[in-house]
């Protein structure tokens, strides 16, 4: 079985990138993690690559002297690295629409909020503020729009009384981990296929794109 192969663009921890390379570390998942790219030369996310035996490159933003050239880069990099598939983990910059529409429908991203509420920064903290009781993340192909695009898997979780935004950060944190590894693996196995604004999941799993989480775990 030929192996999706997928480049994940980070900016800091990787912590959802340890997900998605501890997933595809068994070899019957249908994707691997071929390339990891930082915009910054000191992500933690960066170890985690190393340690996982992926290469790994720095293209830094700063490097390049608007969003157009820098997008280039990280395009030649992908396709250097023969990159079939991209996926966004913790990667905090904003693409331009020429890189989206590129990679379109082969380009995800992971958002903690349920999109289409709380897109942009500080998801979680905008959560808070506007007294929601369910928060959770979302997986979807990537879109010109900031955090829109069709929706793959969403995982919600409660928002309990007394969270801070570090509490609740790390409640979404947790099924991030689970819905990122579940997403791509969808999407290696051919399962999901977007129609207009929407995704479709077909065969046994069509229902796997809601994913609840109850107050105990
Ligand atoms: C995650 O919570 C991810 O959803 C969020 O940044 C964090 C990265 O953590 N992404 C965004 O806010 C993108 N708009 P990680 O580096 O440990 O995966």
């Amino acid at each position: 079985m030929a192996r999706l192969k997928t480049g994940a663009l980070i900016s800091g921890s990787g912590t959802n990138l340890q997900a998605l390379l501890d997933a595809a570390a068994s070899p019957d998942y249908p994707a691997e993690i071929t390339l990891v790219i930082s915009n910054k030369a000191d992500a933690p996310g960066l170890a985690r690559a190393e340690k996982a035996g992926v290469a790994t490159q720095v293209i830094d933003h700063r490097d390049y002297a608007d969003r157009a050239a820098f997008d280039a880069a990280l395009d030649s990099a992908l396709k250097a690295a023969a990159c079939e598939f991209v996926c966004l983990a913790g990667f905090m910059r904003l693409l331009t629409p020429a890189f989206a529409e590129a990679w379109r429908d082969r380009l995800i991203n992971i958002h903690p909020a349920l999109l289409p509420s709380f897109k942009g920064l500080d998801a979680q903290a905008q959560a808070l503020a506007a007294g929601a009781r369910i928060s959770g993340c979302t997986v979807h192909f990537v879109r010109p729009e900031m955090d829109a695009g069709p929706i793959i898997v969403q995982g919600a979780v409660p928002v309990l009384e007394g969270d801070d935004e570090a509490a609740l950060a790390a409640r979404i944190l947790e099924v991030e981990h689970r819905i990122y590894p579940l997403a791509l693996r969808l999407i290696a196995d051919g399962r999901v296929s977007v129609a207009g604004d929407r995704v479709r999941i077909t065969g046994a799993e069509g229902d796997a794109g809601a994913v609840l989480i109850s107050p105990s775990g």
